[in-house]
């Protein structure tokens, strides 16, 4: 398997969930988009790429396909669901478009993403954290929004988000998913989730290109969401999907690449990869080091270590083992995790192992 991506083999990667890593197959699918773009790029782009631009054109468009397709894969309606090129940009749309008030409070929990938090100090909101346990019992009458990953990036935990959900819609309060992390990790049913506003990536672990997100929000939240930049697809009839799907100028090569990835993620040995994720906790804990408490995410562990400066560690493993992986400092705690991506196998383990057995000395 690993000969299939393109990752460097002189290095131990076990940093899937920073980047993704795309397969060749899929890489090649996204570089034919872009010659063939090059071809004929007004071709490309007035004709074939969308419906916007060309009133008679027949049968559904690059887009439309592309589209239809990670919908079925996340349980969602196409119509629904946009491509942003990441996790980041679809947030960002929507903390934006929030027009948050003084008065009014977002809840959120203490496992969320820094850029995330950047965006909350931007929009300036005040923000109540709670561990992801409390977040019920702390919606409040000031609650606007609920924030909340779905599978989180410094603990790497699943979150209960049916749940949380559910509890904000009773209570009247929007929420807003962050599942940078789930496509392709965990399976999704984007209308079972019940949340009102989902953002994910492609390019982490459906292993699509680099700049391959999306953004699914309900009907009735559509219509307040802006695009973070204005262009020719924001006008009065416009649907979410112009709206959202004409920025200006930009290469779709790495949307169009995403049914390419769906397939190639089918041939991936999931049970596998979790499998080797159990193990990697066990041979970690065999030298003390626990996972954070929580229900782990199938392909990732962060467990605590030692005392320490995690950047003096995290450098020492690249530049002495050859080993890529997150050593970074939560709450005080120094992190490490390990990601489990499709190509991974014992050996990788076993390197990790026996660095952190001669670094930690
Ligand atoms: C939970 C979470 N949210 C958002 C992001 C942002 O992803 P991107 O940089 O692809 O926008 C990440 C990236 O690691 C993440 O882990």
């Amino acid at each position: 398997m690993r000969d299939g991506f393109l990752l460097d083999p002189e290095v131990v990667y076990l940093n899937h969930g920073g980047y993704g890593a795309c397969p060749a197959t899929v890489f090649d699918e996204y570089q034919r988009w872009q010659r063939e773009l090059e071809r004929q790029p007004t071709d490309f782009f007035a004709r074939r790429l969308s419906t916007w631009f060309w009133e008679g054109r027949a049968g559904p468009s690059l887009l439309d396909h592309a589209r239809a397709s990670l919908a079925a894969f996340v349980g969602a309606r196409a119509e629904d669901l946009v491509f942003v090129p990441n996790a980041t940009s679809g947030l960002n749309a929507v903390l934006r478009s929030l027009r948050i008030r003084p008065e009014e409070e977002i809840l959120t929990t203490k496992h969320e993403y820094g850029a995330v938090e950047r965006t909350l100090s931007f929009i300036r909101a005040n923000v109540v954290h709670c561990e992801p346990e409390d977040l019920i019992a702390n919606i409040g009458i000031r609650t606007r929004a609920i924030v909340v990953s779905h599978i989180t990036s410094p603990t790497a935990l699943v979150l209960p988000v049916e749940e949380i959900c559910a509890a904000a819609r009773r209570a009247g309060v929007l929420s807003i998913v962050d599942g940078a992390h789930a496509p392709g990790q965990i399976p999704l049913d984007l209308d079972a989730v019940g949340a009102d506003v989902y953002a994910g990536n492609c390019h982490k672990w459906l292993c699509a290109p680099k700049g391959s997100g999306f953004l699914w929000a309900r009907p009735e939240h559509q219509p307040w969401i802006e695009p973070l930049v204005i262009s020719w697809g924001y006008h009065e009839e416009a649907d979410f999907g112009e709206r959202h799907g004409w920025q200006g100028t930009n290469d779709p090569a790495a949307y169009l690449a995403v049914p390419q990835a769906i397939e190639m993620h089918a041939t991936f040995d999931l049970d596998a990869a979790a499998a080797l994720a159990d193990e990697a906790e066990r041979r970690l804990s065999a030298l003390r080091l626990t996972t954070v408490s929580g229900m782990p995410a199938p392909f990732m562990r962060a467990v605590q270590l030692p005392p320490g400066d995690p950047f003096a560690l995290w450098r020492r493993l690249i530049a002495e083992h050859r080993i890529e992986v997150p050593v970074y400092e939560r709450d005080g705690q120094r992190i490490l995790r390990v990601s489990i991506g499709p190509y991974s196998d014992e050996s990788d383990l076993d390197r990790l192992v026996d660095a952190l057995r001669s670094l930690l000395r």
